[in-house]
C-alpha cells in the first residue's frame, strides 16, 4: 500500500469515527418552546482525530506559488484587512489581467502599418472589453455620495445600556467607513441640491458589521415602507422628460406630498437650511427610527441615535447653493476630501436618547412613527463616544461605490423596533445590492467584509472569492465535527422577545396605529422652534419650490396643508405665490390631538449648535492684483493658516505678479476659476494699483456682492473700501473696525492684528444674517 492509499484509508476511518461521535443531534429537543427560543443553545462539536476527515482532498498539502498551503485551522482569509487587496504599481511593468507583460500599449495589432486591425489582438480586446463593463448600476436612491474611513472611540463603557462591542469599554476604538450622500439626484449630480443627506456609518466591530444607515434629518416623509417607491417615483426626475435633475421643485413631488399630510413635518426640515449643508462636517446625523439597545442581562431600552458635528451645524443659503452647483458640483465631495487631506478631520459625537417601553406608551406621539422626533427637552441625549474621519479612500469605486450599507446589519446588543418603515428597509438594502453589486457575494468585496470571523454554509453564486475547505456545506453535520456550529445565546445574536402591547388582541391587519394620524403637531413644533431668520428661509424655500409647480391646485393644496402647521407660514407662502385668498385648511385625520409635552425646542434650531468656533476646514479668498500690499497678504494668509483655515490668493489671473514693494506674489486661483461664493470669507487688501485694477474687473464686483448677499465676513483694508462702495454695499465709511456685528470690517491701512482678530472672530460666527434682505439689496 502506498502513502496515498494509507491516507485514504485513514480518512475513511477517521470520518467514520467523527460521524459516530455524534450518534444523534443533541440540540434538537431544545429547539422547541418559547423559553428555549429566548435562550438558544450552542451547537455541539466533535474534535476530529486529525485534519484529514474535514479536508476537501487528500492532495491539499501539495502546495505551489498559486495554491499556497493548506488553510490554517478555522481561518477565513477573505476578511483580512484591506492590505490584502491593495495594489501599488510603482516600478512595475504593464500587464494584461492574465499577468502577461504588454510590450506596446499605443497601437492595436494590424496587418501592416496601414493594414486592417486583427481580431486576434487579445490585448486590445481584453482592454476594450473590460472598459465596456466599467459601469455598474447606480444606487436606486442616494446615488450621489462621498466616503471616508475613520474610527469610533467609546467615551465610557455603556454596558448598562448595551453589550454592543463598540460601547464595551472606555477608549475602545472601532474602525468605521462613512458614506454621505444626496437622495434624489443621479450619480453625477450636484452636491448642493436641496435634499436630505444620507449619513451612513459602517462599524467594523469585533462581533460583526453594524450599519447605522441614517440621514441628516431625524424624521422622514412617510410612515410605512409601502409608500417608499411612490415617494421616490414622485421626487425623481419626471418619467416623460427626465427632468428636473436632483431637485424636488416640480409637480410630481408636491402633488404626492400634499396628498400625504404625514410629510408636513419632514417638509419643514427639508425646506429649512438643513437641506443645504455647508459641509458634511457641519451637519448632524440621525438614526431616524427608534432602535433598541440590549445589555448582558437581556434587558432592553429604546434609543434614538444622534451624531453631532464638533464643527457645529452650518448651512449654505439658497442663492449660494444654486451658484455653487454650477461652479463646483463636487463642492461637498471636495470639502470632505480636502479637510481630511489637510488634517482638519471631521469629527462627530454619537449620543442616544434612551427611553423605556413604559415611557414610550405615555408619550403624546408614537415612537414607531418615523415622522416624529422625541424632543431633546423630553429625553436628553446621552453621549457615548466620538467618530473621527481621518483617511480618504484610496479608490473611489472600490470603496465608496462598492460599499453596501444595510439596516439589517446589527450586532448583539442592538435590535430593531417595530417601526413599519424600518421593517421595509431591513428587506430592501440587501435585495437591491444583489443586483447593484452583481450577485449575492457582495459581502466579500473588501470594503464590505467584516473584521469579525465569517464562517457559514452559504456557497457558490456569482463572483465567489472564498475557497472553503472540506465537503460539508450544511448544518447539522457530523462529517465536519459539527462545524461551523451555532453560537447559542451566550455568544450569538438573539432577538429581543418583544411582545406587542395593545389593549385588545389583534390579528393580521393593514392599518396604522392611531397616533400616526397626528400629522401636524410636530411640524408646528419645528417651525415655532426656529429663529426668525430660519423661519424666513423656510418660507422662502416653500415659495421657491412651489413657484416651480405648474399646477395651481397643487400649490393651493400645499398651502392648505401648511395652514394646519402654521397660519403665519401659510400666509407668507401664499403671499409669495401671489395667492389673493388662503385656501381652507386641509381636513385633519385626527382633529383632537394629545397635548404635546414640548411646545418649543431650541435644540431644533441650526444656530443652537455653533460648534467649537474653530475655523478648521474653512476657505478664505484674499483678492489681489499687481501692486497689492504683499506683506499684508502673506501675514493674513499665515494668520488664517494658524487657525486651520485655507486662505487662497485670488487674482484676475493665476500666476506670479509684483507687489507694491516689488516682490513676487503668486495667485493660486483666479476670480474666474474660483468665484466668490465658493469661499467662506473675503479679504480685500490695500494697494492703489491693485485696487484700481480690481475696480475695472466685473468679477470683483460679483465676488464682493455674493459675499455680502450670502452674509459672509468681509475685511477691507485701507483704500480697498472703495471696492465695497463701487459694488454698492450699504456701509458707512467711518473706518471703524467692525460695523455693528454685521461681519463687515473696514480697517485703516496698517490696522494690523486688531483687524485680523476682528475678522477671525466674525468668521467664527460664520454668517451675519443681520444684513440679509428679501428681496436682496444687491
Ligand atoms: C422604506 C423606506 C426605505 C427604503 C425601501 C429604502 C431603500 C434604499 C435603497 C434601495 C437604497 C440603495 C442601497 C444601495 O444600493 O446600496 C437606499 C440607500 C440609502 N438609504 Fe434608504 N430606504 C428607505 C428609507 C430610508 C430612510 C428612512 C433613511 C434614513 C434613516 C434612509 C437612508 C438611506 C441612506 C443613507 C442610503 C445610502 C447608503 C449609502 O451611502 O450607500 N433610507 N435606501
Amino acid at each position: 500500500m502506498d502513502d496515498a492509499s494509507d491516507a485514504a484509508s485513514s480518512k475513511v476511518a477517521q470520518t467514520e469515527q467523527l460521524a459516530a461521535g455524534m450518534p444523534f443531534n443533541p440540540t434538537k429537543a431544545g429547539e422547541h418552546g418559547f423559553a428555549n427560543g429566548a435562550m438558544p443553545q450552542a451547537g455541539v462539536t466533535v474534535e476530529p482525530a486529525s485534519r484529514l476527515p474535514t479536508g476537501s482532498t487528500l492532495s491539499e498539502a501539495n502546495g505551489s506559488a498559486k495554491t499556497g498551503s493548506v488553510a490554517p485551522d478555522g481561518v477565513n482569509a477573505t476578511i483580512d484587512s484591506l492590505d490584502r487587496v491593495r495594489v501599488d504599481s510603482a516600478g512595475q511593468t504593464l500587464t494584461t489581467n492574465q499577468g502577461v507583460k504588454i510590450a506596446d500599449n499605443q497601437n492595436s495589432l494590424k496587418y501592416g502599418v496601414r493594414g486592417p486591425a486583427l481580431l486576434e489582438d487579445f490585448i486590445l480586446r481584453e482592454k476594450i472589453t473590460h472598459f465596456d463593463h466599467e459601469r455598474i448600476p447606480e444606487r436606486i436612491v442616494h446615488a450621489r455620495g462621498s466616503g471616508a474611513h475613520g474610527y469610533f472611540e467609546c467615551y465610557d463603557a455603556a454596558t448598562d445600556l448595551t453589550m454592543a462591542a463598540p460601547f464595551r469599554e472606555a477608549g475602545k476604538l472601532t474602525p468605521v467607513f462613512v458614506r454621505f450622500s444626496t437622495v434624489q439626484g443621479e450619480r453625477g449630480s450636484k452636491d448642493t441640491a436641496r435634499d436630505v443627506r444620507g449619513f451612513a456609518v459602517k462599524f467594523y466591530t469585533d462581533e460583526g458589521n453594524w450599519d447605522l444607515v441614517g440621514n441628516n434629518i431625524p424624521v422622514f416623509f412617510i410612515q410605512d415602507a409601502m409608500k417608499f417607491p411612490d415617494l421616490v417615483h414622485a421626487v425623481k426626475p419626471e418619467p416623460h422628460h427626465q427632468m428636473p435633475q436632483a431637485a424636488s421643485a416640480h409637480d410630481t413631488f408636491w402633488d404626492f406630498v400634499s396628498l400625504m399630510p404625514e410629510s408636513t413635518h419632514m417638509l419643514m426640515w427639508v425646506m429649512s437650511d438643513r437641506a443645504i449643508p455647508r459641509s458634511y462636517a457641519t451637519m448632524q446625523g440621525f438614526g431616524v427610527h427608534s432602535f433598541r439597545m440590549v445589555n448582558e442581562q437581556g434587558s432592553s431600552v429604546f434609543v434614538k441615535f444622534h451624531w453631532t458635528p464638533k464643527a457645529g451645524t452650518h448651512s449654505l443659503v439658497w442663492d449660494e447653493a444654486v451658484k455653487i452647483s454650477g461652479a463646483d458640483p463636487d463642492y461637498h465631495r471636495r470639502d470632505l476630501y480636502e479637510r481630511i487631506e489637510s488634517g482638519a478631520y471631521p469629527e462627530y459625537e454619537l449620543g442616544v436618547q434612551v427611553f423605556t417601553e413604559e415611557q414610550a406608551e405615555e408619550f403624546s406621539f408614537d415612537i414607531l412613527d418615523a415622522t416624529k422626533i422625541v424632543p431633546e427637552e423630553l429625553i436628553p441625549i446621552r453621549p457615548l463616544g466620538r467618530m473621527v474621519l481621518n483617511r480618504n479612500p484610496d479608490n473611489f469605486f472600490s470603496e465608496t461605490e462598492q460599499v453596501a450599507f444595510c439596516t439589517a446589519h446589527i450586532v448583539p446588543g442592538l435590535d430593531f423596533s417595530n417601526d413599519p418603515l424600518l421593517a421595509g428597509r431591513i428587506h430592501s438594502y440587501v435585495d437591491t445590492q444583489i443586483s447593484r453589486l452583481g450577485g449575492p457575494n457582495f459581502h466579500e468585496i473588501p470594503i464590505n467584509a467584516p473584521l469579525a470571523p465569517v464562517h457559514n454554509n452559504q456557497r457558490d453564486g456569482m463572483h465567489r472569492q472564498a475557497i472553503p475547505r472540506g465537503k460539508v456545506a450544511y448544518e447539522p453535520n457530523s462529517l465536519a465535527g459539527g462545524c461551523p456550529f451555532q453560537a447559542g445565546a451566550a455568544h450569538g445574536f438573539v432577538s429581543v422577545a418583544a411582545s406587542i402591547s395593545s389593549k385588545e388582541a389583534q390579528g393580521k391587519v393593514r392599518a396604522k396605529p392611531e397616533k400616526f394620524a397626528d400629522h401636524y403637531t410636530q411640524a408646528t413644533l419645528f417651525f415655532e422652534s426656529q429663529t426668525p431668520v430660519e423661519q424666513d428661509h423656510i418660507a422662502n424655500a416653500f415659495r421657491f419650490e412651489l413657484s416651480k409647480v405648474t399646477v395651481p391646485a397643487i400649490r393651493e393644496r400645499t398651502v392648505a396643508m401648511l395652514r394646519n402647521a402654521s397660519e403665519a407660514l401659510a400666509a407668507k407662502v401664499a403671499k409669495g405665490l401671489g395667492m389673493d385668498t388662503l385656501p381652507d385648511p386641509l381636513p385633519k385625520a385626527m382633529p383632537d390631538v394629545p397635548t404635546p409635552e414640548v411646545l418649543k425646542s431650541p435644540a431644533l434650531s441650526l444656530l443652537h449648535r455653533p460648534g467649537d468656533g474653530s475655523l478648521a476646514g474653512r476657505k478664505v479668498a484674499i483678492l489681489v492684483a499687481p501692486g497689492v500690499e504683499g506683506e499684508f497678504v502673506l501675514a493674513a494668509q499665515a494668520a488664517l493658516l494658524k487657525q486651520g483655515a485655507v486662505a487662497r490668493i485670488v487674482g484676475p489671473r493665476i500666476g506670479p505678479m509684483a507687489t507694491a514693494a516689488g516682490d513676487a506674489l503668486d495667485a493660486d486661483a483666479s476670480m474666474e476659476n474660483e468665484p466668490g461664493f465658493l469661499f467662506d470669507a473675503l479679504i480685500l487688501a490695500d494697494g492703489a494699483l491693485a485696487i484700481a485694477a480690481l475696480a475695472q474687473d466685473g468679477h470683483t464686483m460679483e465676488f464682493i456682492k455674493d459675499q455680502f448677499r450670502h452674509c459672509k465676513p468681509i475685511l477691507a483694508v485701507g483704500e480697498s473700501r472703495q471696492l465695497l462702495m463701487k459694488a454698492g454695499l450699504p456701509i458707512s465709511m467711518d473706518k471703524s473696525l467692525a460695523q455693528g456685528g454685521t461681519g463687515l470690517i473696514v480697517a485703516e491701512a496698517g490696522a494690523g492684528d486688531g483687524a485680523m482678530d476682528a475678522f477671525i472672530e466674525a468668521m467664527a460666527r460664520h454668517r451675519h444674517f443681520g444684513r440679509e434682505m428679501d428681496p436682496p439689496l444687491l
